[in-house]
């Protein structure tokens, strides 16, 4: 059995107390919520082989229909959890003026997230306001106490314990039941794809705070706070929270809500797996909006850890899959299929960092201008054009 996650102390000399974050009610409304599958990741380490291969089974379909799974039992208690939400809210009330100013991030030039991102908008200039805060901590930050927020330095212990338990256990055992599904050896994917440096690879871990909408970043959104989009990397783990604003696109082209499920982690698939399982798995559209109407006045803190790939890689799809030889590859969707189209012209695909860096200096929130998209009309539904080192990206409006 995996070892559960065994935190340092709460209450070590020097840490102060911190207010426990409340989990605001869930939307009484009656809504036509995404049907996600549940895999109980513990299920993986059953001596039984029909309960493994019951899991691999479920796991097939759910990655394949829906790109988006909730994972449970996976080794953190909901108390340790609830812990982390009350960390990330201590951030949010205490990080000083000068933090932000020091820390600021930069994305159009450092081509990632670190850092602090302030609630006007994706720029260095003051943009739009979008109500959206979060700090984001790359490798750089765990290598320096400099590069992260003073208030949270009595907890970082904590926190870095946090990422290191769910990089090094819980995802190397996802990507294991994933390995699995493609009929390669367990370690296939963490071997040849996770990037591993530090506690969250070449990934990050987000502790972001949507403060809710006004009207004035209603009216500039129309209700959208962050666009419709792919994950670049290899699994994204978003913690389960009661107020319900991620929206996915389904195979029937409607975006539907993702309901609460208390404790579990919302996994969603990113183009690295894509493109590595031949199209076998699905990384989903996504986006993040207004919350039900019961909602609309509460804040929603958000912990995610983005799990990234190896960045020197191009990735090819994994031909000697069983699965994919004897099923072959998906070219319907997204990533997969237009970086096959550069394969067939003889074009360099893009390695996995220009990939995710070209996406990040270009990314923009909601309230953005965005001169770089052209709107084409699909199926009478309206989508976002684009094209990055030659390969075009259709996303739904
Ligand atoms: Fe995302």
């Amino acid at each position: 059995m995996a070892a559960p996650f065994n935190p340092p102390a709460a209450d070590l000399p020097g840490k102060p107390q911190v207010t426990p974050w409340v989990p605001p009610p869930t939307s009484k409304l009656d809504i036509d919520w995404a049907k996600l599958r549940t895999i109980d990741l513990s299920l993986l380490d059953s001596p039984d082989p029909k309960v493994v291969q019951d899991l691999v089974d479920t796991c097939r379909v759910a990655i394949r229909d829906d790109g988006f799974i909730f994972l449970e039992d996976y080794g953190v208690s909901i108390e340790q959890l609830h812990r982390q939400f009350d960390i990330a809210q201590y951030l949010h009330q205490h990080i000083s003026d000068e933090d932000k100013e020091r820390l600021h991030w930069n994305p159009d030039e450092s081509g990632t997230f670190a850092g602090w991102k302030p609630m006007w908008g994706w720029r260095k200039e003051k943009g739009n306001k979008d109500n959206i805060e979060h700090f984001n901590y790359y490798q750089p930050q765990f290598e320096s106490m400099d590069r992260i927020p003073t208030c949270m330095h009595p907890f970082w212990d904590e926190i870095v314990d946090f990422c290191n338990y769910l990089t090094y256990s819980v995802n190397k055992r996802l990507l294991k039941l994933l390995s699995k599904v493609l009929e390669m050896p367990d370690d296939f994917l963490w071997d040849l794809v996770q990037s591993k440096v530090g506690p969250v690879g070449q990934g990050y871990f987000r502790q972001a705070l949507y403060y809710a909408s006004d009207e004035v970043v209603h009216a500039k959104g129309q209700g959208t706070r962050m666009n419709g989009h792919c994950d670049f990397g290899t699994t994204t783990m978003l913690f389960s929270v009661p107020i319900s604003s991620l929206q996915i696109w389904g195979r029937d082209e409607q975006w539907r809500y993702v309901p609460y499920k208390p404790g579990a982690l919302v996994i969603n698939i990113g183009e690295t797996l894509e493109l590595v399982s031949g199209g076998h798995f699905r990384a989903t559209r996504h986006r993040v909006v207004d919350p039900p109407s019961d909602q609309q006045t509460y804040d929603r803190l958000s912990i995610v850890l983005f799990q990234a790939s190896e960045g020197d890689l191009r990735m090819e799809p994994a031909y000697q899959s069983p699965l994919l030889q004897r099923e072959g590859c998906f070219d319907s969707q997204g990533a997969y299929r237009e970086f096959k189209r550069l394969r067939e012209k003889g074009i360099p695909i893009p390695t996995n960092r220009e990939w995710r860096e070209v996406q990040i200096a270009d990314a923009h929130h909601a309230t953005d201008a965005a001169p770089r998209d052209t709107i084409v009309m699909v199926n009478g539904q309206k989508h976002i054009q684009r094209e990055y080192m030659g390969v075009n990206i259709l996303l739904p409006a």
